[in-house]
């Protein structure tokens, strides 16, 4: 089956819903590359893939535009395989405690009301640019210790590098530059000024001796920074988006907030906020569901797609915040590169959204739903905005 990227961005469900009913992998054509992508379209085939060494991150290197695998960005956990992945992740575990991700609860709680505050002044806002962007984006730059300068500059560098695939534009390589060269000098600036925030602790943190060197430290920054809020501003954009299409759960969350943790998961079950896992290479001829991926090619391990499969979200297309078996999405990936950043990401969407809802009993949208944009590309599901009435 072909796939365009416009129809991936604008309705991803049905193209998925066909291809998962047709086929366990879907051919993408990757243009005049000479290798072809392959996307896993099933929840057990996924889940699978997730675990299956045979479908490594390293090699998938040697095929992208340089600026994207530059060793100042590049050498971090989700592009290491076994064992240099444990090697990383357990270096950073050191320090990205549950003890210190449970401590930034208050100064969550206290981003989020100062910017409702700031919204409360206005009689409409953009949800994204006015909350579930700079939320996430203040918490993961004040729990890795860096200043809120050049936000809108890094968010574009961010952006460029997250919607293009395999890009290799002069934007993107202008981006990957601008991002090294300003992540190298805030490493250098808690090397000289340490600190008790995350970053410090990196550059100290010491496994028998083992350290992360430069650009190890440098790729960390970037992935915590990128990973950090990209997908976060999505969780809670798109949950807002369908609580604005469904006043009624809205009320029925702001009556009942025990609810939320539950509702949580089926956002991000029903629109999940990474469309597929980042790319694999098959090292060695692969087969999922009778279907063979010769070595050598690219694999897309789905999210999005197994998480509407009906084999375990008996009628997919509902939307439920009392489904049982919500919890069971591969949101966060699976396996040894399951997301280090859950629980932060769950704690924040659960302020962030019963903060919202409590806030602004008579919120709805303000400009309608067809025009409202998602963002492009394969990896990213999120609105580009998302305007609406407060009062
Ligand atoms: C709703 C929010 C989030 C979603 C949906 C999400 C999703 C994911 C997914 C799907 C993966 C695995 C990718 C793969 O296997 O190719 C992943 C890995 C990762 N995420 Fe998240 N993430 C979120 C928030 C965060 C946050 C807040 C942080 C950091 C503070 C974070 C840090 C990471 C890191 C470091 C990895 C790599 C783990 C490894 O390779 O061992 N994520 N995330």
């Amino acid at each position: 089956m072909q796939l365009s990227q416009d129809v991936m961005t604008a309705n991803p469900h049905a193209v998925f819903a066909a291809m998962r009913q047709q086929t366990a992998v879907a051919e993408i054509p990757l243009g005049d590359s000479g290798i072809n992508g392959y996307l896993i379209t099933r929840y057990e085939d996924a889940k699978r893939a997730l675990t299956d060494p045979r479908l490594a991150k390293g090699p998938t290197n040697l095929i992208m535009p340089p600026e994207m695998v530059k060793a100042g960005l590049s050498k971090h956990m989700l592009s290491a395989d076994a064992p240099e992945h444990s090697r990383l992740r357990k270096l950073v575990s050191l320090e990205f405690t549950p003890r210190r991700i449970e401590a930034l609860r208050p100064r969550i709680q206290q981003i989020s009301d100062d910017l409702i505050a700031a919204m409360a002044a206005k009689e409409s806002a953009d949800l994204v640019d006015d909350y579930a962007f700079p939320l996430p984006f203040q918490v993961i730059c004040e729990l890795i210790g860096v200043p809120m300068i050049d936000r809108d500059d890094f968010r574009s560098w961010s952006n460029i590098l997250l919607d293009e695939f395999m890009v290799g534009t002069p934007e993107s390589v202008a981006a990957a530059e601008s991002m090294e060269s300003y992540i190298q000098s805030l490493v250098a600036r808690k090397r000289s000024e340490p600190d008790d925030a995350l970053l410090s602790g990196l550059i100290q943190a010491s496994d028998a001796g083992d350290k992360l060197d430069e650009d190890e430290l440098t790729s960390l920054v970037f992935l915590l920074l990128v990973a950090g809020h990209e997908t976060t501003v999505n969780l809670i954009g798109n949950a807002m988006f369908l609580l604005l299409q469904r006043p009624e759960v809205a009320d029925s969350l702001r009556e009942n907030p025990d609810l939320i943790p539950n509702a949580i998961e089926e956002f991000l079950r029903y629109e999940s906020p990474v469309k597929t896992a980042t790319l694999r290479m098959a090292v060695e001829e692969v087969e999922y569901g009778g279907v063979s991926i010769p070595a050598g090619n690219l694999v897309f391990i789905g999210l999005m797609s197994p998480n509407r499969d009906e084999s375990v979200f008996p009628e997919p297309d509902a939307f439920d915040i009392s489904r049982t078996e919500a919890a069971q999405h591969l949101a966060f990936g699976h396996g040894m590169h399951f997301c280090l950043g859950a629980p932060l990401a769950r704690m924040e969407a659960r302020i962030a959204i019963g903060g919202l809802l409590s806030a602004f009993p008579k919120l709805r949208f303000a400009a309608a739903e067809s025009e409202l944009a998602w963002r492009p590309g394969m990896l990213l599901r999120g609105l580009q905005h998302l305007p609406v009435q407060l009062s």
